[in-house]
């Protein structure tokens, strides 16, 4: 342990002191050291200490920039000297900015960004995830190259453009990169994770059961009487994209979210022709305004999200939507009570006309365990007045 490593632990904590103490103020009035009149003043040893750690970082990032000149040129920053500021992260940061929520998890980050630049970059997709899913996302870039599975997939098995296949090529998938589930073919995910199986899937979206499902003619249907074009959907928590597969036969174009979380459901969905978007439920879609004839939210969301995230993302989803435009909860589900005092007045506030709306018990272990309600919702966007 030299001098330059001990120089890079205090850069990390500096950094992580600063995100944590810039909560306390705006940096504009702590360069003027003197508090805007309309906030409560800042204590002074809080100001003190944070310039501190301003001018500590500064000289630092110098030091270590100088440092790491050498081996940043060679390619060989991870072999002889193990930084624990890899790089590469400063480099990055140089060009574009990193999301605060990626410094609050300096351990992961720097887990992600330890990798040697132009070689291959190591098996580490379940880190990027678990990034993601705390918020550091747009993930910092890196230069290196991704895995892909050894052999390419026949022409055969990707010629058919049927989003249904009998099953799906076990080549396209890299699955060394999914060593948790240990399985090593789509046929070993069947029984372990929903949405694989084709024969069930290629079901779907037909027919409804209860009053909680809304099936694809129903909606479309529904469309066509208040003379509404369906062309462009976001599927929210897509699972393997059997919605967007479904619709593609109706000709309507679905982009469909998803994460991976151990299993490939980004590959099943690309495999089958359709768009995969690897996008977490807390962030802001890459979609413009006003664009999308309609949101399907699935089951994915529901009461495990955070009530403030969940407020957000509708918002997002009020956003991307067109006047006339649809979002569709699918199955949400969360404790009875909630359902009345946090989620109904929370989707009252957009305003939307009710065209279904479907409450039913959740009768699987979990949701009686939890007196849990399913709803299922078709709320139309007002067009502004
Ligand atoms: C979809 O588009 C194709 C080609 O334009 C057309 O032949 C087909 O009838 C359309 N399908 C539906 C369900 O509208
Ligand atoms: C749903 O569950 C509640 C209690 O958890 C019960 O009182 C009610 O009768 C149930 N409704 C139906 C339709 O089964």
């Amino acid at each position: 342990m030299g001098l330059g490593m001990g120089i890079n632990l205090l850069l990390l904590l500096a950094m992580v002191a600063t995100n944590i103490l810039s909560l306390y103020h705006l940096s504009s009035s702590l360069q003027n050291n003197k508090p805007p009149p309309t906030s409560p003043p800042v204590p002074d040893h809080l100001l003190h200490q944070l310039n501190t750690i301003r001018a500590t970082i500064n000289h630092l990032t110098h030091l270590r920039s100088t440092s790491t000149a050498t081996a940043t040129a060679t390619g060989t920053a991870t072999a002889t000297s193990k930084p624990s500021v890899p790089s590469d992260l400063l480099l990055y940061a140089h060009i574009s900015p990193i999301a605060s929520a990626c410094h609050d998890h300096p351990e992961l980050l720097h887990r992600f960004m330890n990798y040697t630049p132009f070689s291959l970059c190591p098996f580490d997709s379940h880190l990027s995830e678990a990034l993601i899913l705390r918020g550091c996302h747009p993930l910092p870039r890196r230069r290196c190259f991704s895995p892909t599975p050894p052999s390419k997939p026949s022409s055969s098995s990707l010629s058919s453009h049927d989003p249904f296949p009998s099953s799906l090529p076990d080549s396209t998938v890299s699955w060394s990169s999914y060593s948790s589930s240990s399985c090593k073919s789509f046929q070993c995910l069947l029984t372990k994770f929903d949405g694989f199986d084709m024969k069930i899937e290629s079901t779907k979206f037909l027919n409804t059961k209860s009053e909680l499902d809304l099936s694809i003619p129903q909606l479309l249907q529904i469309a066509k009487s208040s003379a509404s074009v369906l062309r462009l959907a976001l599927d929210v928590g897509a699972g393997t994209g059997t919605f967007a597969a479904r619709m593609k036969l109706y000709n309507v174009t679905v982009l469909s979210t998803t994460m991976n979380l151990g299993a490939p459901y980004s590959e099943a969905i690309a495999v089958r022709g359709l768009v995969p978007l690897h996008f977490p439920l807390n962030q802001r879609f890459p979609i413009f305004d006003g664009v999308v004839d309609l949101v399907r939210c699935s089951h994915a969301v529901n009461r495990w999200i955070p009530t403030t995230s969940m407020e957000f993302l509708f918002y997002d989803v009020d956003r991307v939507l067109r006047g006339g435009g649809y979002l569709w909860l699918d199955h949400f589900f969360s404790k009875g009570l909630d359902l009345e005092k946090i989620y109904m007045p929370l989707i009252g506030k957009l305003g939307y006309k009710t065209v279904k709306w479907a409450t039913g018990n959740k009768t699987d272990t979990s949701g009686l365990k939890n007196g849990e309600v399913y709803l299922t919702a078709l709320l139309q966007k007002p067009l502004m007045k």
